[in-house]
């Protein structure tokens, strides 16, 4: 059944609009599992790229959903507003830290809201750059694309007017030190990229993720963050934060830059926000977002059927305490790996803050060249026991852990359970590796 269905998906689905890692038929999920048309029955670690934050099928938000459709099903923010966009926009404003009037953008995807970013940002500033991270993922329309420094936008050329600097990798420090290396980025940018090609009275924004998700899930030095806004601070430049993967609960906190007590001009929100339905945001500074009438819209923008999923979503991350979930049972996967670390060379890094952890696989651990086959192979064989997991990363080297925030610990012991037997069979060469060489991910 699955392949039949495969093969007219094939026929169909555009190849843009793709990235494979093995051969899933979806059928049906509900909480932490995911159902092929075969009948079998998967645990997810990938929440479909961390949007089911919640988990999926959620009945609070299938009946408010219902509720909502029925009263209203729709009608255009822009032109005829109503209150569920309101309420939405005073919960972001309230879980968003920063002592300064903030107003609220709203559209469908982490990329929509990044362009909002790269429009809104330089116009609001009167300052035409902008610097971005290299490795970022920001999305793939031309303003978010031309901000990301991920291969996968490598083809297009975008804006020219952003810069991209190192992220502060300390697994492999982009200037050969991990102990100097938030001084060694900063001074890059001060010493460097301001003196020449960006000066910082003509730059408007930086922009970044707290951790470097598609990038390889990278967690920056403990000091770069809080060391970066007060460079922003000085500068006045306006600090905009990515928290399109990370945000809304998943790193144990609403936001990855609140473990550090960050306060960005910006934040930028997308996939988990609507519990499954399309919705982004953008939470700024009021002069950002107000800086022109009619100027970064969509017709469909916070409408009130994925505002309502959206508002019960944000409550029922608070009802379940789902942070203090991320926390906990992020700590205790972490420490489960860090054990898998100790019986397989091949993982080079485990890391993460919350459920937003990453495992690098690395040929040997001296030389750290990155063992992205072998990746691909361990998300496959995953795959076959029943486990759902990605990969991401420059290198194509790092597995991906971003289940629901719903995840308990006993699936955590399966998840790691699949994974020990994944590497094990590995080792034993027991994974066909033509299989995995057909599902090329990126
Ligand atoms: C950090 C980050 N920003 C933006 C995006 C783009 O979001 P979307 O695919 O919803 O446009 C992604 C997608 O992976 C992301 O990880």
């Amino acid at each position: 059944m699955s392949q039949t269905f495969l093969k007219a998906e094939d026929q169909v689905i555009a190849n843009s609009l793709k990235i494979r890692f093995f051969p899933i038929a979806v059928q049906s999920a509900k909480g932490t599992r995911i159902t092929s048309q075969n009948g079998a029955e998967y645990l997810d670690l990938t929440a479909g790229w961390a949007v089911a934050g919640i988990g999926y099928g959620h009945p609070r938000v299938s009946s408010k959903l219902k509720e909502q459709y029925e009263s209203l099903s729709f009608t255009s923010q822009l032109s005829a507003p109503e209150p569920t966009i309101v309420s939405l926009a005073e919960k972001l404003i309230k879980i968003t830290p920063g002592d300064f009037p903030k107003k609220v953008w709203l559209g469908h995807s982490g990329s929509d809201a990044n362009d909002c970013i790269a429009k809104l940002v330089p116009l609001a500033k009167n300052r035409t750059r902008m610097i971005s991270f290299m490795g970022s993922y920001h999305g793939q329309t031309m303003g978010s694309l031309s901000l990301s420094g991920h291969p996968a936008q490598s083809q297009f050329i975008g804006s020219g007017n952003v810069i991209k600097i190192p992220y502060p990798n300390p697994y492999r420090p982009p200037f050969g030190e991990t102990v100097r290396l938030t001084d060694q980025v900063l001074q890059y940018l001060e010493q460097e990229v301001f003196k020449t090609i960006c000066p910082p009275e003509q730059t408007a924004g930086i922009i970044i993720e707290g951790i470097q998700s598609d990038g390889g899930l990278i967690v920056p030095p403990e000091d770069f963050l809080p060391r970066l806004e007060m460079l922003c601070r000085r500068y006045e430049i306006s600090l905009i934060f990515d928290e399109v993967k990370v945000g809304l609960g998943r790193t144990g906190k609403w936001f990855s830059f609140d473990h550090y007590d960050v306060v960005p001009d910006a934040v930028v929100l997308g996939k988990s926000l609507g519990g499954g339905l399309p919705i982004s945001a953008v939470v700024a500074r009021k002069e950002i977002l107000d800086v022109g009438t009619g100027i970064h819209m969509f017709t469909t923008s916070g409408n009130p059927v994925c505002s309502a999923a959206s508002l019960e979503t944000l409550q029922i991350i608070e009802d379940e305490r789902l942070i203090e979930n991320a926390r906990v049972n992020g700590e205790y996967f972490l420490e489960q790996l860090e054990k898998l670390q100790e019986k397989y060379e091949w993982i080079g890094d485990v890391r993460g803050k919350g459920l937003a952890i990453g495992v690098e696989l690395v040929e040997d651990r001296h030389t750290k060249a990155p063992a992205a086959e072998k990746t691909a192979a361990i998300c496959y064989r995953c795959f076959e026991l029943g486990l759902l997991v990605f990969y991401v990363g420059i290198n194509s080297n790092v597995i991906e852990i971003t289940p629901p925030l719903t995840i308990s610990k006993e699936e955590i012991d399966l998840a790691i359970s699949i994974l020990d037997q994944s590497f094990s069979d590995l080792q034993e060469q027991k994974i066909n590796m033509d299989l995995v060489k057909q599902y090329a991910g990126w």
